[in-house]
């Protein structure tokens, strides 16, 4: 079992010596190896089960450091992580020969984030190598918010889990490049698409499809429940499933269903704020799978704030593999 805890030289010792450790961020909790260390990038795929052709994002703490790891940054991009990091935001930029192959997938591009997390801060700050860290689940489940969710998936397999609370955005960072001069959004996450576009004007979003090589960890069917997972209309989904007798929970945005047992259903929020449904989402998604129902059913929320985001995890949920 891990040890959880808030002790920074001893999450760095364990680093040090190659070993993995969990580490919070303001989006989702990362499992952190050195990035410089191709056998500890290794035990990062080999540990989350993930398949070696989905690259890494590497974190560190400067702009400074970030010039260690990439030959430059293309005008857009700087502007945006002058703006944005520490934050949600993930660059794609080329890198140097330093990085190895493994973090990369063989890409030219390495994946580059500043977290804001203090915990997470302090910890890159007394490191001379980033950390490479993707999201601390098995391949293809819900990412975690809560050192909890961690322990309780991958605590057997790791020594340590920094533990720095419930991450304050809850989705994953948003991940931008540059491609033909034109700035480009391969994963909708934690920074809005407004806030990018008002630094550096309209941008194209190109999500998952098979024929995008740059993104290619972006499965369709992502983020997922073990339990099945409808999108739709949910009075009439409540009403029909009622009727039928089938055990299923709710995840709503604002609804609540008196004719359905309290602890079978989450609101994300019943303010209409995307940004608090977008913290409450993963934790409310596994507080549902680990009920004793056998569906789940939700709906989409209105494609504004974190609403579009939001809606792309529920999507990813829902979708199967051959969709
Ligand atoms: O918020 C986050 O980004 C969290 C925290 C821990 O920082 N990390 C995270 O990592 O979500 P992960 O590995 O779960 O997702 C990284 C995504 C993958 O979909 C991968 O395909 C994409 O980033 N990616 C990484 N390097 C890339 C590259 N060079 N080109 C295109 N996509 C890349
Ligand atoms: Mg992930």
């Amino acid at each position: 079992m891990a040890e959880i805890g808030e002790d920074i030289s001893l999450a760095k010792s364990l680093l040090l010596k190659g070993d993995l450790v969990a580490i919070p961020t303001e989006t989702v909790y990362g499992l952190a190896g050195n990035a410089l260390d191709a056998d500890a990038v290794a035990r990062i795929f080999e540990t989350k089960n993930r398949p070696s052709f989905d690259p890494l994002i590497i974190h560190t703490d400067s702009l400074e450091k970030v010039s260690r790891f990439v030959t430059h940054i293309p005008a857009p991009l700087e502007k945006l992580a002058e703006k944005f990091w520490p934050g949600p935001l993930t660059l794609l930029l080329p890198k140097k020969s330093i990085i190895p192959d493994l973090v990369t997938s063989g890409l030219e591009t390495v994946a580059v984030r500043i977290p804001s997390h203090p915990l997470t801060k302090s910890l890159l700050e007394t490191l001379d190598f980033p950390l490479a860290a993707p999201s601390a689940n098995p391949f293809g489940y819900i990412s975690p918010t809560t050192a909890q969710h961690v322990e309780s998936q991958l605590g057997e397999k790791i020594p340590y889990i920094l533990d720095g609370g419930s991450c304050k955005v809850g989705l994953e960072s948003t991940i931008v490049g540059l491609e033909d001069g034109q700035v480009k959004v391969y994963r909708l996450g934690g920074l809005e698409i407004q806030a990018i576009e008002n630094l550096v004007g309209k941008v194209q979003v190109v999500l998952h499809s098979s024929s995008n090589p740059k993104s290619p960890g972006m499965l369709k069917s992502h983020y997922a429940p073990t339990k099945p997972f409808i999108l739709g209309e949910l009075n009439e989904m409540v009403d029909k499933y009622l009727l039928s007798g089938t055990d299923f929970g709710v995840l709503s945005f604002g609804k609540h269903f008196p004719k359905l047992s309290e602890n079978r259903q989450i609101s994300l929020s019943d303010t209409g704020s995307t940004h608090e449904a977008a913290k409450n989402l993963f934790a409310a998604m596994r507080a549902l799978d680990s009920l004793d129902v056998s569906v789940i059913l939700s709906e989409l929320l209105p494609e504004e704030g974190l609403g579009r985001a939001v809606n792309d995890r529920l999507r990813r949920a829902a979708a199967t593999e051959s969709d």
